[in-house]
């Protein structure tokens, strides 16, 4: 699929079919988003991939009703995590930029969009989600003290074709100066 076309064409999709996503094709993706740009290349998003039945039962609890509906189709979801103290630091542990660690996020998103391209470049549908329990996410999948959640991704063959939102004017967003 052409760039331009994955960005202009990917919807979250939320309601998958019953086929399974290879782990060739899985790997591939997620080495997509491991090219993804971060802070001084620090490279701190990860990736726990969710893929046993049972693990995605007990992740399904640890989510409000929407989203574990969209997780109850997914064969396979991406809890997303990042590293603390990496993005937006100096060596000595101080921040570099006013924003302090906020740069950890912006880390994940690139990646995380990374993801959710390359998955709809070979064919599947993906749904970012952001509301999980911020308790019992991690330490079901026990992430480590150095790190935290920052997304919840599912991704599947979709089973159904979404319209795109509606988007803002681009004259609403952008200044030429
Ligand atoms: C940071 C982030 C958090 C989101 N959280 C959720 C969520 O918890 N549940 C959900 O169904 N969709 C969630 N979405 C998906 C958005 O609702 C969706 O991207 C938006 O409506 C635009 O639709 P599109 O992705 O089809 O273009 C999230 C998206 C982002 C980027």
């Amino acid at each position: 699929m052409e760039l331009f076309d994955a960005i202009r064409t990917r919807r979250s999709v939320r309601v998958y079919q019953d086929k399974p996503v290879s782990r060739e094709t899985l790997k591939k993706i997620l080495s997509a988003a491991q090219m993804a740009p971060s802070w001084k290349n620090t490279q701190t998003a990860g990736f726990i991939v969710v893929e046993s039945p049972e693990m995605k039962e007990k992740l399904m609890e640890a989510l409000p009703s929407y989203n574990a509906r969209t997780v109850s189709t997914a064969p396979v979801t991406v809890v997303m995590t990042a590293k603390k103290g990496r993005a937006g630091y100096e060596r000595d542990g101080s921040y570099t930029t006013n924003k302090g660690d906020r740069w950890e996020m912006f880390d994940g998103g690139i990646a995380c969009q990374t993801l959710c391209l390359a998955a709809w470049g070979e064919g599947l549908g993906s749904c970012i989600m952001g509301i999980y329990d911020e308790e019992k996410l991690p330490a079901l999948l026990e992430v480590p003290e150095d790190q935290y959640v920052t997304a919840v991704v599912s991704i599947g063959y979709p089973a159904e074709s979404p319209n795109a939102p509606k988007r803002k004017a681009l004259e609403e967003k952008v200044r030429y100066v």
